[in-house]
């Protein structure tokens, strides 16, 4: 049996975590053979429904869970962990954007990413949820002093799951014949899913949806504004799918990207595709399971420049408005 993988889920008692939890537990994220320990954060007031998860967790009788630590304590929750996946913090209501949260949750993730540093090992590595995911992550990694920047994630996988259904969807094939779709900048109303470069079945989509308009128009708002429509329909934001943006997130950064295609993930820019260095911006990535490159080459028309460019100042504007979270 190969030594456990230690994960540190915060949030873990809110509804993403519910649904994430059981995925991990049940070897979705890591495989049928490898043991998991699970390191569970939250904060006080909610250590009594973590109470229900972890009995919930318990009477799953998982072969693959090795160990449970529910704990409101930054330092115990983040002890030796492997991954950090910061989940916990306050969801946007209908109405907001995901940055009117950036005054309310940014402050969070000062005090995980410094936890994070002085508790877990230096290899370990951070996935960020919490909206808005991209900032949050970019104040995270900015204060984990003496952890690569390069171990630093926020999501978009969930936008690159959406995207791919709806292109599917539109051609009459299964979103698993979709690829290299790219969903580049921030993790908002901005964000830019690339369908130029995308292909289905290995034929650029354009050439199987010749019908431009929808894909320039309807396509791009339904992906950036599907988070919106979740919340109207629920009446809260989306947990079950997130968490499935989750699980695949990390099994696509622990495993090989198959040849020729890419994963999206906000990372910490070098410059590529001229985003400014440092940014925490989504851009298509490969790995071969343990390092990760920015894909190069990728080309982009007008268009697509002219969308990544909108969505790139937004994120220069959200690191302006938390530069007090950012130290020099
Ligand atoms: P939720 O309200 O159901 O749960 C959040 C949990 O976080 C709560 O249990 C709360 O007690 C806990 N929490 C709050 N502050 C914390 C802290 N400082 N430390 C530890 N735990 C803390 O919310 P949810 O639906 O699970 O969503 C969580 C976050 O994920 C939200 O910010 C949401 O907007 C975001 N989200 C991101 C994506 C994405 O694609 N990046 C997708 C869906 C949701
Ligand atoms: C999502 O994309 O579903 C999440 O970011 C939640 C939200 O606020 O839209």
């Amino acid at each position: 049996m190969k030594a456990p993988i230690t994960v540190s889920v915060t949030g873990a008692a809110g509804q993403i975590g519910y649904a994430l939890l059981t995925r991990i537990a049940s070897g979705s994220m890591f495989g049928p053979d490898q043991p998991v320990n699970l390191r569970l954060i939250e904060i006080e007031p909610a250590m009594g429904a973590l109470e229900g998860t972890v009995m919930e967790l318990k009477d799953c009788a998982f072969p693959l869970l090795n160990e449970i630590v529910p704990t409101c304590d930054l330092a115990e929750g983040f002890s030796g962990t492997d991954w950090a996946l910061l989940v916990g913090s306050v969801p946007r209501k209908a109405g907001m954007e995901r940055n009117d949260l950036l005054g309310i949750n940014g402050k969070i993730f000062t005090g995980q990413g410094q936890a994070i540093a002085a508790n877990a090992g230096s290899g370990v590595r951070t996935l960020v949820v919490g909206n808005p995911c991209n900032t949050n992550c970019l104040i995270a990694m900015s204060n984990a002093a003496g952890i690569p920047k390069e171990q630093f994630f926020a999501m978009t996988r969930l936008d690159e799951n959406r995207a791919k259904s709806q292109l599917a969807a539109k051609a009459g094939v299964h979103s698993s014949d979709v690829t290299n779709l790219c969903i580049w900048g921030n993790h908002s109303a901005t964000q830019y899913p690339d369908f130029t470069n995308a292909k289905i079945k290995g034929q650029l989509v354009t050439d199987v949806i010749t019908d431009r308009e929808w894909l320039e128009g309807e396509f791009i708002a339904t992906v950036q504004q599907r988070g919106a429509a979740i919340i109207k329909a629920r009446g809260a934001s989306s947990a079950a799918s997130a968490a499935n943006g989750v699980v695949d997130t990390v099994r696509s950064l622990v495993t090989p990207t198959p040849d020729g295609d890419w994963t999206s993930v906000a990372v910490c820019s070098d410059g590529s595709y001229g985003i400014p260095e440092g940014l925490t911006a989504s851009m298509p990535i490969r790995t071969d399971g343990s390092t990760w490159e920015v894909v190069q080459g990728v080309e982009l028309d007008e268009f697509s420049r002219a969308k990544i460019e909108a969505s790139v100042a937004e994120l220069v504007s959200e690191r302006a408005a938390v530069a007090d979270l950012i130290p020099a």
